[in-house]
């Protein structure tokens, strides 16, 4: 057969075959190839962690549940072990439990785990700048340039306890102006929090009173708990799509997009007055990076990651210890008897004339074991920050290819019932041994590693002078006839529901 009566064959072979084909069959076809593309994407490399089977395309997410998915995921650890394999779309996911195997991913093999994931929504704010979800060169320079600049204005020095203590005294005058009444005390500490960042960072403190700055603490309270919102994890499945359509994503971009803006502001006024041999904070040291590395093209430092880095510390240097600090006052409000103790070890050690200071805490084991059992209670980031595989590794036994988002269950080990004695029940004997403070391996709040929170010591001597300062002057108590409720609000953290309490000053009762 000649090639040209083939090609007529074949030609008229596919008229035919057209021509018998409805559009449906057509739209059918397609939907099929997107299954079968969804499905080779979603398959399983060999020795993969074993895990339940997603759905296509929504993947483990859709059985899951939205919220609250706690019992659910416990059932699955116990089928399937401690590395278990979540899908979410075509994102492969592992959940890491146990002690044992969070040191070997984020300590022992620290190296293949240091990256971050990054989501569409924070592609979008901060593209890979930053620091706080940023991977490879630019984080490795953005966090040793931080760390430095955080010692150089007073990490671990007595200037910055002092400016904490001041601090504390603004949040105990304003706490002293409610006379006792019911209030709701979240954006007075998240504002004095915040303060400690700002004059680290911006070189300056906000008055409570400030209507744009508590307007900011908003626009931050919202982020912290839209980002879970069911239009935000859409925005994440299917970004280009979900851009178009309105929601709640839509706020929380606008809402990151203002909190720019405000850190944008502040940089161009650091660069009106901007005097180099004068450094008075961590955006005026980073404006001298910036000059120093001009004529390195790789460089990291550059003006949008001055605004990316800025931000991160803001916003992680805020939300974090405020949810904390408010924690621990519904907590000791809750449990009277605990507050009492805490009071008297206060006034026998330190007594009410003098403000606490941290070298009081070795002092104080009591108060100190109520701290870490508030953050062990409250456990904030129950699945700790994601982290990316940068290389493909293996973890007992299982084969983890680049790429795979690792996360580290926090709660499994701060809930462990193998490691305390009542673990859903709060009880500061947690930290204790015959009366002296003991720190305990299954407590990581703060995570570990390389990686770890950036900001720890920060955030402990702010917890220590927030809470004792404010123990020493104020009695909380819940307000009459209302009952205070230690459930959560799921987000990038989790915080306590809206609720108010009433600081009767310490002079009242005690005379
Ligand atoms: C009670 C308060 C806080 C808690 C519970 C907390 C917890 C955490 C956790 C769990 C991580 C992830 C670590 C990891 O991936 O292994 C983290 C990272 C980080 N934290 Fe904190 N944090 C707190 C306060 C602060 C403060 C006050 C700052 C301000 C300087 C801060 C700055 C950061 C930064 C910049 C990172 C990212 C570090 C990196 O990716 O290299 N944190 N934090
Ligand atoms: C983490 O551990 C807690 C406590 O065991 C459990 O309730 C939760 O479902 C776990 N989450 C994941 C994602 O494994």
């Amino acid at each position: 057969m000649d090639l040209r009566v083939l090609l007529v064959a074949l030609g008229s072979l596919a008229a035919a075959l057209w021509a018998g084909l409805h559009l449906r069959t057509v739209l059918l076809g397609a939907v099929a190839f997107l299954f079968v593309a969804d499905f080779l994407k979603r398959r399983r490399p060999k020795n993969y962690p074993p895990g339940p089977w997603g759905l296509p395309f929504i993947g483990s997410f859709y059985q899951l549940g939205f919220e609250q998915s706690h019992l659910k995921l416990q059932q699955l650890v116990k089928k399937y072990g401690n590395l278990l394999n979540l899908q979410f779309g075509d994102l492969h996911s592992v959940t890491i439990t146990g002690l044992p195997l969070i040191k070997e991913v984020l300590v022992h093999q620290e190296q293949n785990f240091r990256n971050r994931p990054v989501t569409p929504m924070r592609e979008r704010i901060f593209k890979k700048y930053g620091i706080l979800m940023s991977s490879g060169q630019v984080w490795k320079e953005q966090r040793r340039f931080v760390l430095t600049t955080l010692r150089n204005f007073g990490l671990g020095k007595k200037t910055l306890e002092e400016r904490i203590q001041e601090e504390a005294r603004h949040l105990i005058e304003a706490i002293e102006e409610e006379k006792g009444q019911p209030f709701d005390p979240h954006f007075k500490i998240n504002n004095a929090v915040s303060n400690i960042i700002c004059s680290i960072t911006f070189g300056e403190r906000f008055e409570y009173q400030d209507g744009q700055f508590q307007e900011l603490l908003k626009w931050l309270d919202e982020v912290t708990h839209k980002e879970v919102s069911m239009q935000c994890h859409l925005y994440g499945l299917f970004p280009r799509i979900m851009k178009f359509l309105p929601g709640t994503h839509q706020t929380l971009i606008r809402n990151w997009e203002n909190l720019k803006l405000f850190i944008y502001r502040i940089i161009e006024e650091h660069k009106r007055d901007w005097n180099p041999a004068e450094t008075r904070d961590f955006i005026d040291a980073y404006l001298n990076e910036i000059a120093k590395n001009s004529g390195n093209a790789v460089s990291s430092f550059h003006e949008e990651n001055l605004i990316c880095s800025t931000l991160d510390l803001f916003f992680a240097g805020t939300e974090t210890t405020s949810t904390t600090l408010r924690w621990a006052l519904l907590y000791l409000t809750v449990n009277p008897e605990i507050q009492v103790k805490v009071q008297a070890e206060l006034d026998r050690v330190i007594g009410t004339s003098q403000q606490p200071r941290m070298a009081d805490r070795e002092r104080l084991p009591y108060t100190n074991a109520v701290i870490h059992e508030v953050q062990r209670m409250a456990n904030i980031i129950p699945l700790n920050v994601p982290r990316e595989v940068s290389a493909d590794t293996t973890v007992a036994g299982y084969y983890l290819p680049k790429g795979t988002i690792i996360m580290t269950n926090l709660t499994a080990l701060h809930r462990d019932p193998e490691e305390w004695a009542t673990p859903d029940t709060f009880n500061p004997e947690h930290f204790l041994e015959n009366g002296h403070f003991k720190k305990r391996e299954s407590f990581l709040p703060f995570s570990i590693g390389k990686r770890a929170c950036l900001g720890e010591q920060l955030a402990r001597s702010e917890l220590f002078i927030f809470f004792t300062s404010l123990m020493q002057k104020f009695t909380f108590r819940p307000p009459k006839n209302e009952k205070l409720s230690l459930q959560f609000r799921m987000g990038l953290t989790i915080s306590p529901l809206k609720h108010r309490l009433c600081a009767i000053p310490r002079g009242d009762t005690a005379g």
